[in-house]
């Protein structure tokens, strides 16, 4: 499965779930996630994201491991998010930023 990283938090950009033909894209408070159960491969989120945060699960950037299991974990308790809405009016700001992931929100 697809899965996404730490530049998705506090961007948020939801470009991502426009594309998704299964909807498992999952919505918190910060962030977003794809169900690993539901994704089918099918690549398409991935240059939808501004920020590029979302990579094959083989892929995902060295120290980013662990967000495999932040995704498929947060998945089960998120509702599913299938319509773009507007990202946090500072996305651009927290764009590359690092060390984001102690401001994940659940
Ligand atoms: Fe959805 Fe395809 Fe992205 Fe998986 S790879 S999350 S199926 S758009
Ligand atoms: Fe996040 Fe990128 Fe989607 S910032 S919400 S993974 S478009």
């Amino acid at each position: 499965p697809f899965v996404v990283t730490e530049n998705c938090i506090k961007c948020k950009h939801t470009d991502c779930v426009e594309v998704c033909p299964v909807d498992c894209f999952h919505e918190g408070p910060n962030f977003l996630v794809i169900d690993p159960d539901e994704c089918i491969d099918c690549t398409l989120c991935e240059p939808e994201c501004p920020v590029s945060a979302i990579y094959p699960e083989d892929d995902v950037p060295g120290g980013q491991e662990g967000f495999v299991a932040l995704n498929a974990e947060l998945a089960k308790v998120w509702p599913v998010l299938t319509v773009r809405k507007d990202p946090p009016a500072d996305a651009a700001e927290w764009d590359g930023k690092p060390d984001k992931l102690k401001l994940l929100e659940r």
